[in-house]
């Protein structure tokens, strides 16, 4: 199958409507910066950029190293393993890159979990700092330079890299005219909801078939069968994203029907 994100609408010039905000600009600090350039060229991240929807800067922190070596790291005072990032680097590269309008951002495990709301917030900012840290982690005093601390996850990654690409990636296809205008509105239709089931060609696959509903041509049927899908997929397997969100009229009648399917069948799915 071909790259379905290659060649797209996307790649026509942004309409009247999307240049009527400059770019996003982002500067990631990083020990390794190859780590982030291959994977911000490719696909949407790529296009985004070459469409003039944002701009992304890699430094190498390491040009904020200290003395001949050009030192970022130490070892941590009171004794232990692994080595740790320095301040005056990070000052250092701050007090060039910092402006009023930027929001600087630590990925670290110990952070606010990062979620769809923060990419939202974020992808409406100016200019953003990402500051990758490696080793075993920063000194305190790196804490105080930085606007928020955001998690992937409750696990522990070799370094800041991946974080920062996972928060790039979900930031960039928020910008307007970033992905088509209708995935976009799909993905605020079913907002806060996991995803309904999608199918395509061919219509039978190993005696499973594409539901009917989705071929009968009636858009609202089909507009319905997935509200409601979304809503049964969420319920199984993340009920709690239900209980932070406000139902509509319509979503809790489709919901009380999913829940009656539930009682008669004992079945989730
Ligand atoms: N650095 C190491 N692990 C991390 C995580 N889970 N999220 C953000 N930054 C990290």
């Amino acid at each position: 199958m071909s790259e379905p994100d290659q060649a797209r609408e996307g790649d026509a010039e942004p309409s009247a409507g999307e240049r009527t905000r400059p770019p996003l600009e982002i500067d990631v600090l990083t020990l390794f910066p190859a780590m982030l350039d291959g994977p911000l060229a490719q696909s949407i991240p790529g296009r985004v950029q070459t469409r003039g929807l944002a701009t992304i800067r890699i430094h190498d922190l390491r040009e904020w190293g200290l003395g001949r070596h050009r030192t970022v790291d130490d070892y941590t005072y009171g004794g232990g393993a692994g080595m740790v990032l320095r301040p005056e680097p990070v000052a250092a590269a701050l007090a060039v890159l910092r402006r009023p309008d930027s929001v600087v951002i630590l990925p670290d495990p110990g952070g606010e979990v990062f979620g769809q709301r923060r990419a939202q917030d974020l992808s409406e900012r100016s200019h953003l700092v990402i500051l990758c840290p490696r080793y075993e982690g920063v000194d305190e005093r790196v804490r105080a330079m930085v606007d928020m601390e955001l998690s992937i996850g409750d696990y522990v990654l070799s370094g800041g890299e991946i974080p920062a690409l996972v928060f790039v990636d979900a930031i960039l296809r928020l910008l307007p005219g970033a992905i088509d205008a209708e995935s976009t509105a799909e993905e605020s239709f079913t907002d806060g909801l996991l995803e309904y089931p999608q199918y395509t060609r061919p219509p039978e696959f190993q005696g499973a078939l594409v539901p009917a509903v989705l071929s009968s041509g009636n858009h609202e049927a089909v507009r319905k069968w997935r509200l409601k899908e979304a809503l049964r997929r969420t319920l199984s397997r993340r009920p709690e994203l239900l209980a932070g969100r406000t139902l509509t009229k319509e979503e809790s009648k489709l919901l009380a029907s999913v829940q009656a399917e539930l009682d008669e069948t004992g079945n989730s799915e």
